[in-house]
């Protein structure tokens, strides 16, 4: 069973100017599945505090997964992948590439998404973009790779069995 912590960037959202639909939605998507939720948090779109989360999470050793959503897009302020590699041991370009192609076939905009992946210790970052349609449609593609590769991170399993 996976446990995953969830991440959501935005100002409204850290402002409680703006319910959490997508933080919600990866949230049901998650659980449906029987995994547990070991954090939860949304915070604003400053790079510092989105890298110490990420790493404090990471650290903990409670986390297998954590799930980011927003702040990946093209605006000024939108900064969860720079944040995300500066904390990342190593990229796993694959899962971003995947669900930019996967998704373009929805919508074009699929392409603006600057989302990342990758893993820091024993634990496994990815970004989403920040609707809750983008959420659904993202994880609908990285989601049948997530246990194997959790396996592959924690040595349960050797890359090929
Ligand atoms: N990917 C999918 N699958 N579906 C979407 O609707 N929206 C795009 C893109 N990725 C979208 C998507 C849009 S409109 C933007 S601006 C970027 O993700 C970045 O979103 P973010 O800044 O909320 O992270």
């Amino acid at each position: 069973m996976l446990t995953i912590s969830i991440l959501t960037v935005s100002d409204k959202g850290a402002r409680g100017q703006r319910y959490d639909e997508s933080g919600q939605t990866i949230r049901d998507i998650f659980s449906d599945l029987g995994s547990d939720i070991a954090g939860y948090e949304i915070v604003p779109d400053e790079i510092d505090i989105i890298r110490q989360k990420l790493a404090e999470w990471a650290d903990n050793k409670e986390t297998d997964v954590i799930i980011t959503t927003g702040g990946t897009g093209l605006g000024e302020r939108d900064v969860t992948p720079e944040a995300t590699i500066a904390v990342l041991d190593r990229v796993v370009p694959g899962l971003a590439e995947a669900m930019r192609a996967g998704s373009l076939s929805k919508t074009p905009m699929a392409m603006l998404s600057r989302a990342t992946a990758g893993v820091r210790g024993k634990c496994l970052i990815i970004n989403l973009p920040g609707s809750p349609k983008a959420v659904r449609e993202c994880l609908e593609v990285v989601l049948p790779a997530i246990p194997h590769a959790v396996d592959i991170i924690k040595g349960v399993v050797t890359e090929h069995s």
